[in-house]
């Protein structure tokens, strides 16, 4: 019953971008079916590079990966597009100098000769996000910073993923712009997308999730549940320091 609930599986990781330099030191992780799945911890942890090694960027050098019970070892990127997933990195990713509506259209390129598709999937984008209809002509660049955070995540959901993987998506973004994200991150799942959430903001990332992750150098270590990280819990006191640093 499990296995049918999970969408991906990390077991014991490890990955490297250079040599025997080792960043992710035995990463296991379960990714539930239409849940979000939260990955905290401090700067350098590795956070971004489990999502990089998750979307094929990066091949581990030991352990495997599931999708859908399948081995997605060595897959590349591009097949995981196929797959149904998605990946909005922590670095922004938008051609400033191209429209909302052409940033949109890459979006869709593993199927840019299928003309009604496209047009749907502009058309839902712009209905979920009004924002972008309404600058559909400006440029992204022109865009405030939460504008452009929106645009990038519509842009992966384009595809219409089954998931997706999002790294710091409120990093820098006004707190006003941030909990608007974070309800639109909230609501994925209701629509069956599956959402990896890599978050700095400790407090936000364990509210929002389902299920949370802490990853401390290269490696997890605690875990649990919303649930489990709520008010009353030992879990919160194990991150308790930690939480006391945020700035939110
Ligand atoms: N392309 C790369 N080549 C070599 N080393 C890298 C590369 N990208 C990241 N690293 C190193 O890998 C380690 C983990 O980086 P990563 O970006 O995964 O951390 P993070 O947890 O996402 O941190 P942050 O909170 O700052 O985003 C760091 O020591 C970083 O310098
Ligand atoms: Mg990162």
């Amino acid at each position: 019953m499990d296995e049918l609930n999970e969408l991906i599986r990390m077991n014991n990781v490890h990955a490297a971008y250079h040599g025997d330099i080792y960043i992710l030191n035995g990463v296991s992780l379960s990714i539930k079916r239409n849940k979000i799945t939260g990955i905290i911890g401090p700067n350098g942890a590795g956070k971004s590079t489990v999502l990089k090694t998750l979307y094929g960027f990066l091949k581990p050098t030991q352990g495997d990966i599931l999708f859908q019970g399948e081995s997605i070892v060595g897959a590349q990127p591009w097949n995981m597009v196929t797959r149904g997933a998605a990946y909005v990195p922590q670095n922004r990713s938008l051609f400033n100098d191209l429209s909302v509506d052409d940033n949109l259209r890459l979006g869709c390129w593993h199927f840019r000769r299928d003309d009604l598709r496209v047009k749907q999937a502009l058309e839902k984008t712009y209905d979920m996000f009004p924002i972008l209809a309404e600058k559909r002509s400006d440029l992204a660049g022109s865009m405030s910073g939460g504008q452009q955070r929106f645009l990038e995540i519509g842009r992966a959901l384009v595809l219409s993923p089954k998931l997706i993987l999002l790294d710091e998506p409120t990093a820098m973004i006004a707190p006003k712009v941030s909990q608007e994200l974070y309800q639109f991150i909230r609501s994925l799942p209701e629509m069956d997308v599956t959402v990896v959430l890599v978050d700095q903001n400790v407090r936000q990332c364990v509210e929002v999730s389902d299920y949370t992750y802490v990853l401390e150098l290269g490696k997890n270590t605690i875990e649990g549940s919303r649930e489990q990280f709520g008010d009353d819990n030992s879990m919160r006191a194990m991150i308790k320091d930690w939480l006391d640093y945020q700035i939110d």
